[in-house]
């Protein structure tokens, strides 16, 4: 079982590469489908998710090709086939559901099972079915699975309940091939949706308004190819950024985009962090990051639930007491009694986490529960004093390409170990 080992107390300092946004580069997997033919998708994360969704497209059909040095995908769907996809593969993962939109406005139908709960919540997706009936689709669930059925998709008005993420993309490309206009009302505005969309109309789709809380889709006849590169992931950029500001260093963090991380970088310097904000660039100094913070998760433009667990373990070592309220998932603390064994003076009331920061925090073992809270686990034994065993962390190679190697060259005791 492999483990990472961080000895704390190192200061950071150098540049760090960001990956390409892997909750933009699943969703375009999935939304590659929809091609006639094949795409590619440039600069793409070499991560365990990127490869399930690749493994659950090449189940269907297709042919998906992974260069590794130039981290390019092609996706090629000419051989794709209407067929009930490898349940094992498909439940390895919750983005997995992806496929069910681009798979019902190609083939008029699919049979996928019902995602299940995860460690930060129950995660439903009631929306996204809603959407899929909205544009005349027949919804079956039952023994685990979901059937859709569908004899001609229609452009409809839908008003989602909760800017869901994962709705707005599935319904945004199931619209893609429905007759007349769809309108996604309240959907949601994260800079994942606005790449999808832009990679949707690069290959010849019509959107407009992605980004903003209402998305029209005008129904098209079909998709060819297109080469895209994905944005930057911002989650990726604001984990780097809190790495400097917890070992109080100085690190330059490269494809941070100002755009896409406000509230990250609002919170940061209202911790004492100060930066210098290029285009492309973020050059962040943590010297002065001990100020308590108060800070609530909401959907884009608010705090990114995937940045609190990180933040988190910031707060831990600040110089006062810091409140944090997680609204958008309701089981999102699980980080919270491993950063208590490491010191943390945390105390959780419901969906609240109150901090009482302190002096130092101490390495220990620690087991990652979901792929941010393993983050913000590798954030405090960056600070601690000793040493820091991580175990579990397949969940942070979901989402972190080479996170230790990265974190090394910036000066960090930073290992992976096979035990
Ligand atoms: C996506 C991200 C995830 C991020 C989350 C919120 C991907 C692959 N994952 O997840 O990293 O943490 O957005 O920014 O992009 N909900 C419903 N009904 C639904 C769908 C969702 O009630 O049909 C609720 C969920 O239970 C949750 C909230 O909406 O409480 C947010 O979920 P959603 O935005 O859908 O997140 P995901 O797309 O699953």
């Amino acid at each position: 079982m492999e483990k990472i080992i961080v000895n704390g107390g190192q200061k950071l300092n150098g540049e760090v590469e960001i990956s390409s946004a892997k909750n933009s580069v699943l969703p375009i997997i999935a939304a590659s489908i929809l091609c006639k033919d094949k795409c590619v998708i440039e600069n793409a994360p070499m991560l365990e998710d990127v490869y399930v969704i690749c493994d659950v497209l090449r189940d269907l059909g297709c042919k998906v090709d992974i260069d590794k040095v130039q981290n390019n995908i092609m996706v090629d769907t000419t051989n794709i086939t209407l067929k009930d996809p490898n349940m094992e593969l498909v439940r390895k993962m919750r983005a997995s559901f992806l496929i069910m939109g681009p798979m019902v406005a190609r083939f008029g139908r699919f049979k996928l099972s019902l995602p299940g709960g995860c460690n930060i919540g129950s995660r439903p997706i009631d929306l996204h079915l809603k959407g899929l009936k909205a544009l005349g689709a027949e919804v079956d669930t039952g023994h685990g699975f979901v059937e859709v059925d569908v004899k001609k998709l229609v452009g409809n008005k839908i008003y989602l309940d909760f800017p869901s993420v994962g709705a707005t993309e599935n319904i945004m490309m199931a619209a893609v091939f429905a007759q007349g206009e769809t309108i996604i009302q309240n959907a949601a505005e994260e800079p994942e949706i606005c790449d999808l969309a832009m990679f949707l109309n690069s290959m010849g789709a019509k959107i407009q308004g992605a980004g903003s809380g209402t998305i029209k889709i005008f129904g098209v006849k079909e998709l060819n190819y297109t080469s895209y590169k994905p944005i930057y992931d911002r989650i990726e950029a604001g984990t780097y950024m809190a790495a400097a500001a917890i070992t109080r260093s100085k690190i330059k963090v490269i494809g941070a985009i100002e755009e896409h991380l406000r509230p990250v970088i609002s919170k940061l310097q209202e911790c004492g962090v100060t930066m210098d904000i290029q285009s492309d660039s973020i050059l962040i100094d943590g010297s002065n990051a001990f100020k308590a913070v108060d800070i609530k998760t909401m959907p884009y433009p608010g705090f990114p639930t995937d940045m609190q667990a990180q933040m988190m373990s910031l707060l831990s070592l600040g110089s006062g007491t810091s409140i944090v309220t997680e609204t958008v998932f309701e089981n999102r603390f699980m980080h919270v009694s491993e950063l208590c064994r490491m010191g943390a003076n945390i105390k959780i009331d419901g969906r609240v986490a109150v901090i009482d920061g302190v002096n130092k925090l101490t390495g220990c073992e620690v087991k990652a529960s979901d792929l941010r809270a393993g983050a913000a686990l590798i954030l405090a034994g960056l600070a601690a004093e000793g040493m820091t065993c991580i175990g579990d962390i397949y969940h942070i190679d979901r989402g972190y390409v080479d996170i230790e190697k990265k974190l090394k060259r910036l000066g960090a005791d930073i290992k992976r170990i096979n035990e």
